[in-house]
């Protein structure tokens, strides 16, 4: 059985109503529609001060038998993941339910005999190619969790991850083809393992090139060794549905980047009833979200959601401008995609590239398209809208985050009622509240403006940051007392749609991903010649946002380009690409409040070209080293 599907917009307003009134029953609904091994004893047991949220407390499953075993019967032979390589002259591979099942119980089997067990943590850092998708539904299979690392990551920033988590084992590939590139992942893998992961013992290594690698004999194994010969069935561990499933790590705007921790059952309930919706997928349709599965979208919206309801989903293991920018459509006509789910900074940059580039494909299979991860500018939604819907297809913009485990405000397919730039409503089960960011009063009244925060739990609400509950409770539970709060601010308009305004925080949003501004900071300051850094981000065409730092440098540094290529290399070293500075300005001091604060706001004003619109900054410390700044802009 699957989830209920929403068949109307009055069919949505009824069922928010239900979800409201008695969420615990709508919810226990919905869960029963899986297999348990043990039907649960509570529903929900929760407060938001510890925080502390449990659902389905005491059932028995395992999720990878909600994705595959249970679908063998009736749709063994469909196609449950696609693959399409990167290079658009080789042949996409299908793999049907029962291949993936084989597939995931080889995996399994070959990690219980490397000695990973229940509770275990496994890393990944790999490209997007079908044995990720295999190892890490294995790991689901004998209870390990899963933490997969976007391979864009650096080193540095892999050795943080896997030694947060004290991960056993790190899968990876040997290379990586992306584009016309290809990146040697082993070879990261190897300087993560010199910086130190002393709870390693195997790196399993997937054979994707065949290229030459460095090689360990006291770690490495090869996938192909360990994995051909396995058995094609595999028990599953049997979890409760609040043991763990995965960490996934995400930037905040203070320290290190927090390992969000998500529980078996709630998430499941959640990213299978949440992709039904959103998506309106229907038997036989072909759906493709284009995230990797570095990231929460990938998880929930490549992998868990849509193998839970029986889809086909599509893993592509490329990128949207190779071999050119019709690449994303050349694949939708090939395989009539029905549901296509990207992210804005994908559609700026194509749309950027000309029209030419989709107007020659047959998009007439597509029924909805999505979009995630920022908030889409209005003539993004209208290229996407008119070239891609062809001014029909409906779009979902879809807003959630890393810690709801999946979409929360979002349009349900065509049901409900559609305007740019707006997420819409919150599905079924989501209650947001905008809330007075001064008094922390809830706004009642439409139109509204606020803190957006969510004041009850749902079944994929992150229930801890990995080993540090009390960051947990400071991040999301303490601003607005009582309510989960998510960073972001929001409006909503006279009908209660809700529109995504951006991160509140000191969180910037690069092209759709996470960058904690004191994470880049700190990877700036680890430059020789730096003193001080302050980073913040600014309005970008293509990015969304861009990174602007300003650096102190010491008195010997000399302030060149070449510094700034250095300084470039650090940021990349230690975090990696995504998190390099685009603009860099080298100030001889930063605008400071009386108690030595850094004043971002002025900065960021600054950084956007407004530096004639500063507000108030009686607060000041250093009211003239502003005008130098203002002067110096880059
Ligand atoms: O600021 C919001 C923005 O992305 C943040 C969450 O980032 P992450 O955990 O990496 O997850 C991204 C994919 C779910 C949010 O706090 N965001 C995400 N979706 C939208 C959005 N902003 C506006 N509109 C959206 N549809």
């Amino acid at each position: 059985m699957l989830p209920t599907q929403i068949s109307s917009f009055e069919h949505y307003q009824s069922e928010y109503a239900r979800s409201v009134e008695n969420p615990e029953g709508f919810w226990a609904g919905e869960a029963e529609t899986f297999t348990w091994h043990k039907k649960w004893d509570n529903t929900l047991t929760w407060n938001f001060e510890g925080p502390e949220v449990k659902w389905f407390e005491g059932g028995k499953l395992n999720i990878t038998e909600n994705c595959l075993d249970r679908h063998l019967a009736e749709r063994g032979d469909q196609t449950a993941i696609l693959f399409e390589p990167n290079e658009a002259g080789d042949p996409a591979r299908h793999f049907t339910y029962r291949q993936l099942h084989s597939h995931v119980c080889k995996v399994a089997n070959a990690l219980r005999e490397l000695g990973i067990n229940k509770g275990d943590r496994v890393c990944f850092y790999m490209p997007m190619v079908p044995e990720l998708a295999f190892s890490v539904l294995a790991c689901a299979r004998i209870g390990a969790i899963h933490s997969v690392v976007f391979a864009g990551f650096s080193a540095q920033a892999l050795a943080d991850r896997v030694n947060d988590a004290d991960c056993k084992m790190i899968i990876c590939s040997d290379f990586n083809k992306r584009g016309s590139k290809n990146i040697a992942v082993k070879e990261v893998v190897d300087e993560a393992m010199a910086i130190g992961c002393p709870s390693v013992e195997t790196v399993m290594v997937h054979r994707n090139t065949g290229e030459d690698i460095g090689w360990d004999e006291s770690y490495d194994v090869w996938y192909h060794e360990k994995v051909d010969g396995q058995p094609e069935q595999c028990e599953a561990e049997v979890m409760d549905a609040e043991d763990v499933l995965f960490i996934l790590y995400t930037s905040g705007s203070t320290g290190k980047p927090k390992g969000v921790v998500h529980t078996c059952g709630g998430y499941m309930v959640y990213a299978a009833y949440s992709f039904l919706n959103v998506f309106q997928y229907k038997p036989g349709d072909v759906y493709w979200c284009t995230a990797d599965i570095g990231w929460i979208t990938g998880h929930s919206y490549i992998l868990y959601g849509p193998l839970l309801c029986g889809a086909t989903t599509m893993m592509f293991e490329g990128v949207p401008t190779y071999p050119d920018a019709g690449r994303f459509w050349e694949i939708c006509a090939k395989h009539k995609v029905n549901q296509f789910y990207t992210a804005p900074t994908a559609i700026r940059a194509l749309m950027a590239k000309g029209d030419h580039f989709v107007e020659g494909h047959d998009l007439s299979s597509l029924k909805v398209i999505g979009s995630v991860g920022e908030p889409i500018n209005l003539e993004a939604w209208e290229w996407y809208k008119e070239h891609v819907g062809k001014g029909e297809v409906p779009i979902v913009d879809t807003w959630w985050q890393t810690e709801t485990g999946g979409i929360m405000i979002t349009g349900v397919g065509g049901h409900s009622p559609q305007k740019a730039t707006f997420a819409g409503y919150p599905l079924p089960g989501i209650q947001p509240c905008l809330v007075d960011k001064n008094t922390l009063k809830v706004e009642t009244e439409n139109p509204a403006a606020g803190l957006l925060a969510v004041k009850f739990p749902w079944p994929g609400i992150l229930r801890t940051t990995w080993g540090d509950h009390v960051r947990c409770k400071n991040t999301y539970f303490s601003t607005v007392p009582g309510m989960y709060f998510t960073g972001d601010g929001a409006r909503r308009d006279e009908n209660g749609m809700y529109r995504i305004v951006g991160r509140v925080d000191d969180v910037i949003n690069v092209s759709g991903h996470r960058m904690g501004t004191a994470e880049v900071e700190n990877a700036i300051d680890e430059h020789p010649q730096v003193v001080e850094s302050a980073v913040v981000g600014y309005p970008h065409d293509i990015k969304g946002q861009g990174i602007y730092a300003y650096i102190i440098l010491g008195p010997e540094a000399g302030a060149n380009d070449a510094l700034r290529a250095e300084i470039v290399a650090t940021v990349r070293q230690e975090i990696g690409p995504i998190a390099k500075p685009d603009k860099i300005q080298f100030v001889s001091e930063l605008p400071k409040t009386r108690s030595g604060k850094i004043m971002r706001r002025v900065l960021r004003k600054i950084a956007a070209g407004e530096g004639d619109s500063l507000g108030d900054v009686s607060t000041l410390l250093n009211p003239e080293a502003v005008r130098t700044i203002i002067e110096g802009r880059v």
